[in-house]
């Protein structure tokens, strides 16, 4: 338990005060242009307020073009900028460190549905189908140029610099879950020719241009974390932990997140059976880059185990949502659980989610009671 508490050290400067980490949660709470609503602050304040050591945005928007969500937080446009300044300050101030996950949809943008902000913002840029390295039929989807790559990488850039201008002490490259980076990833998704596409090391390319365009763009002991999916999505494996393996050797990150959905369980595929999923992590040599991992977290026990498998750091999701203030109650109570799931709307009114963030984790099945 001791160590669930004790200060964690970042390799570019940052002191954490503990490992609790809030997962990024898209809660639909920001304007319908990506500023941010006092409902998307408070919520996130609150969590910081609730002893987190690190506090996550959820995944922002770093191109108008790749926007996923209806009122997803924006990075992407220095009219941004006041909301993240307040937000940044908000969460400092209760000694967390400020971080924004950085996401860009491609694919799955909310245009492939024609809806993004429509009729509400007129912020549209653009009416070309939803980006994705290659052509997907499945989501209607056009393959970039190679104009289009680099730019979209120079938008994640931009967007970590404008992130360290509104005060936040660190961001987080989204690059799980099958969206654009971790599209690049895929080679089930990525079939490009050029040097964006075709081996690993190519389509790790857009990533790692990323990483290295963040550090150069924002100023020293600035955190540069990011996620990635080890499965699913046309993601292999053994390809990840060669990524993963290759950004701790280097170092240019302060901290892997992976998104595992559960820190316990096997992998998925039937040759990598027979060993937990995480060891294929845990056992890389990892120098002073921290490893964190998200997945089920929600109990006390949980998060002692996930530090004895030999990660550094817990992510929390749903368990964040639920209690705004987990890190305290897991200090308070070593058998600590979670309110038992479904949970009233009024209960999550009171733990800090506005009626939007409410409907939408109705979409997420058996977490909020139907009223009677
Ligand atoms: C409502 C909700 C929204 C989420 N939004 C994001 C997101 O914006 N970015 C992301 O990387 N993961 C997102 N996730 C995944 C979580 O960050 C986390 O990895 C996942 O919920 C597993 O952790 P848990 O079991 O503690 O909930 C979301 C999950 C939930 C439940």
């Amino acid at each position: 338990m001791a160590s669930l508490f004790s200060p964690l050290t970042l390799q570019s400067g940052a002191t954490l005060k503990n490992c609790f980490m809030l997962a990024p949660l898209t809660n639909l709470q920001s304007h319908a242009d990506g500023v941010l609503s006092d409902e998307e602050f408070r919520w996130l304040t609150l969590r910081a307020e609730g002893g987190f050591g690190h506090t996550m945005t959820c995944a922002a928007s770093v191109q108008e073009e790749g926007v996923g969500f209806p009122g997803q937080l924006g990075c992407h446009d220095d009219k941004h900028l006041p909301g993240l300044t307040r937000l940044a300050a908000g969460i400092k101030a209760h000694g967390s460190h400020a971080v924004v996950q950085l996401h860009n949809s491609g694919m799955r943008a909310m245009q492939a549905h024609g809806s993004h902000g429509a009729g509400q913002t007129g912020s549209v840029t653009s009416a070309r189908a939803p980006m994705c390295p290659s052509d997907n039929e499945e989501f209607g989807a056009k393959a970039m140029s190679l104009d289009e790559v680099k730019h979209a990488r120079d938008c994640f850039v931009a967007a970590a610099q404008r992130a360290g201008k509104a005060g936040f002490d660190g961001a987080e490259l989204h690059g799980a879950h099958g969206y654009l980076i971790c599209q690049f990833l895929s080679a089930e998704i990525n079939k490009r020719e050029d040097e964006y596409g075709g081996s690993p090391e190519n389509r790790a390319r857009f990533l790692l241009e990323c990483v290295d365009g963040a550090r150069a763009a924002t100023k020293p002991g600035f955190s540069l974390g990011v996620r990635l999916s080890p499965e699913r999505f046309g993601i292999d494996l053994m390809e990840m932990r060669d990524l993963a393996r290759l950004m701790m050797r280097e170092g240019k990150i302060d901290y892997l997140d992976l998104s595992l959905w559960d820190v316990f369980k096997e992998p998925q595929e039937e040759q990598w059976r027979g060993k937990p999923l995480a060891q294929y992590f845990t056992e890389l040599e990892r120098g002073s880059v921290r490893l964190g991992a998200a997945g089920k977290l929600s109990t006390a026990a949980a998060v002692s185990r996930c530090l004895d498998i030999g990660f550094d750091s817990v992510i929390i999701g749903r368990g964040a949502i639920l209690h705004h203030d987990f890190p305290e109650r897991v200090r308070a109570d070593a058998n600590f659980t979670p309110a038992a799931l479904p949970v009233s709307a009024d209960y999550l009114h009171a733990e800090g989610l506005s009626e939007v963030f409410v409907n939408y984790m109705r979409t997420w099945k058996g977490f909020v009671a139907e009223a009677a």
